[in-house]
């Protein structure tokens, strides 16, 4: 998913300055946020993003929602071609929130297990991979962006100015996983979910194309004993400690 995370301080000063709004994308700050599956990185992106009054990126509803187009359509998780080709006409809009798929609101569907699942396939693509980079590119406007994702720090903004790895053991990320299905209300399996993520992790780490790594330029931000708040504490610290 990719929204406006709060109001933009940037677009205010560019109608104040009119040069502003031609500024270089180089020049409009970033800050990347990579990690496995199940780690949290998505709450603590968008609460920096909050923070920060920027805009968010969750690079992982992109994948998602080609996952689901293609189930819809008919198309192979598997035919990289006809997924490239769907990707380029995808009919994707953000909503409040909210993400349609023309026109018709996939907010649930695109969460499920079984979407996600087919995310980690179609991700593996270097075809689907490549016809998403510039609609993620189109993202980095003013004031900022923070996007989280698997390759945002490696592929898809390598110049960006806060690079940070978050992630946890398999057993914390399952646990996690395991205590908000049954707070939902839905039946789980702990051991099922951890065997999942496990191939999930798997996958995403020993794919050619855009692997899940930890760049070395990038800060390791371990979160199994830390709170939501002190993630995202660190990740402001870590981007102001840059500026200076
Ligand atoms: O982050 P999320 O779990 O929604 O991502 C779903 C899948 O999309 C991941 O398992 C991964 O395979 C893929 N993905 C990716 N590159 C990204 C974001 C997500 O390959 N930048």
């Amino acid at each position: 998913m990719a929204k406006e995370a709060g109001k933009s301080k940037g677009e205010n000063l560019a109608q104040v300055d009119p040069s502003l709004s031609t500024l270089h994308p180089s020049l409009i700050p970033v800050i990347a946020i990579d990690g496995p599956s199940a780690s949290g990185k998505g709450t603590v992106a968008q609460r920096v993003a909050n923070q920060l009054g920027y805009h968010y990126l969750d690079s992982g509803a992109l994948y998602r929602l080609v996952a689901l187009a293609a189930r819809q359509r008919g198309i192979s998780w598997q035919d990289a071609p006809a997924l490239a080709a769907l990707t380029q006409t995808l009919n994707i809009q953000f909503d409040n929130g909210g993400i349609l798929l023309d026109g018709t609101d996939v907010s649930e569907d695109v969460r499920t297990e079984q979407t996600g699942k087919g995310a980690s396939e179609v991700a593996v693509h270097p075809e689907v991979r490549a016809a998403l980079l510039d609609l993620q590119h189109s993202f980095r406007r003013l004031p900022g962006l923070v996007a989280d994702g698997r390759d945002m720090a490696s592929v898809v903004f390598p110049d960006a100015q806060t690079k940070i790895y978050l992630t946890a053991s398999a057993e914390t990320r399952a646990e996690r996983r395991y205590k908000q299905l049954l707070e939902k209300g839905m039946q789980a399996d702990f051991g099922e979910i951890l065997r999942d993520l496990q191939q999930r992790d798997a996958r995403d780490s020993q794919r050619s194309t855009a692997p899940l790594q930890q760049c070395r330029d990038a800060s390791l931000l371990e979160t199994d004993h830390m709170t939501i708040e002190d993630a995202v504490h660190f990740v402001i610290n870590a981007y102001e400690l840059q500026k200076k």
